[in-house]
């Protein structure tokens, strides 16, 4: 009987857990839980005699990965992979997938949300601003840019976007400005939302000359990943430009020295959060089990990312 291991160290909502848990024993299938885990330890364990696994943020190191002797197919409930180490999943024959598009409207929602906080000092009953006629720029206009434009233009926003593997006719259809630059993008915008993945070539790819280049009470929101900030640029933005404001789904490396520097004009979450919601998690999680009932039974890879 194949095993499929849950394992996430920020649990899913339980109406997520026992859902997965409905499809996999559906298809025959034993289903294991390891959440909350604390060590390395736990997960090298628990991954031992598993055939499918579906993780969140959780690390899938090449360790974790060779642990798993009987490992077929890994699964990252959410959009981003750079959690996975896809060398070590070639090279034991790992099938590695994503679920994109899942959890992508709470991401959105958390981010226009945040966006909202801010604008209100942290509803402290001092007079903020308004979203309404400000400039959005969206970097990168996939899943969640989208969410993100869609529900910026109920508050009265001017978008725009800068994606160069969206064609723009997607963006125009959506009332949404492609611009053809970052330069463009950043330099227009004063919201801009970052929603680019962390690979090497963004790593650390939004730093001062960039940011610089915003208008006036520039705010830059960032719920994609901490690793595409060059936090030494952040921190010479945040000193050379009084009106810059930062918003992060997880705090920076350098959280301490914003918190004691530059009060008011930050919003870090405790713990990355723009996916948990229960319907995020429900979203994800049963995509995440239907695709490992389809690749063993089908051998289905449509969403496979290590090809
Ligand atoms: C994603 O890449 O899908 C998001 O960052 C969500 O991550 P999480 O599942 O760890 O909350």
């Amino acid at each position: 009987m194949k095993k499929v291991l849950v394992a996430t160290e920020k649990p899913f909502a339980p109406a997520a857990v026992s859902a997965i848990k409905e499809v996999v024993e559906k298809a025959g299938y034993e289903f294991a839980l390891l959440e909350k885990y604390t060590s390395k330890d736990d997960l090298l364990k628990a991954v031992e005699n598993a055939d499918a696994m579906i993780i969140r943020s959780d690390k899938a190191t090449k360790e974790v990965i060779d642990a798993a002797k009987n490992l077929g197919i890994i699964v990252r409930a959410g959009a981003g992979y750079d959690n996975i180490d896809l060398k070590a999943c070639n090279a034991n024959n790992v099938v590695a997938m994503n679920t994109p598009g899942q959890n992508s409207n709470a991401v959105a929602e958390l981010a226009i949300g945040m966006m909202v906080l801010l604008a209100r000092n942290n509803y402290n009953g001092k007079a903020g601003t308004e979203l309404r006629n400000k400039t959005l720029g969206i970097h990168a206009y996939g899943n969640v840019g989208k969410y993100v434009a869609d529900i910026a233009r109920g508050f009265g926003m001017e978008i725009m976007a800068f994606d160069p593997f969206i064609e723009k006719e997607a963006m125009i259809k959506d009332n949404v400005t492609p611009l053809d630059s970052m330069e463009d993008l950043y330099s227009k915008c004063q919201y801009i939302s970052l929603h680019i993945p962390a690979n090497e070539k963004t790593k650390k790819s939004i730093g001062y000359d960039i940011l610089s280049k915003m208008p006036k009470n520039a705010v830059l929101v960032n719920t994609a990943r901490k690793e595409v900030i060059d936090e030494e640029g952040l921190l010479k933005t945040f000193e050379e430009r009084p009106d810059f404001k930062y918003i992060s789904d997880i705090a920076p490396d350098c959280s301490a020295e914003i918190e004691n520097k530059y009060p008011g004009r930050f919003f870090f979450t405790p713990k990355k959060m723009g996916a948990q919601t229960a319907e995020a998690n429900i979203n994800a999680g049963i995509a995440s089990a239907n695709q490992i009932v389809n690749f063993f039974e089908n051998n289905d890879t449509t969403f496979q990312v290590n090809k």
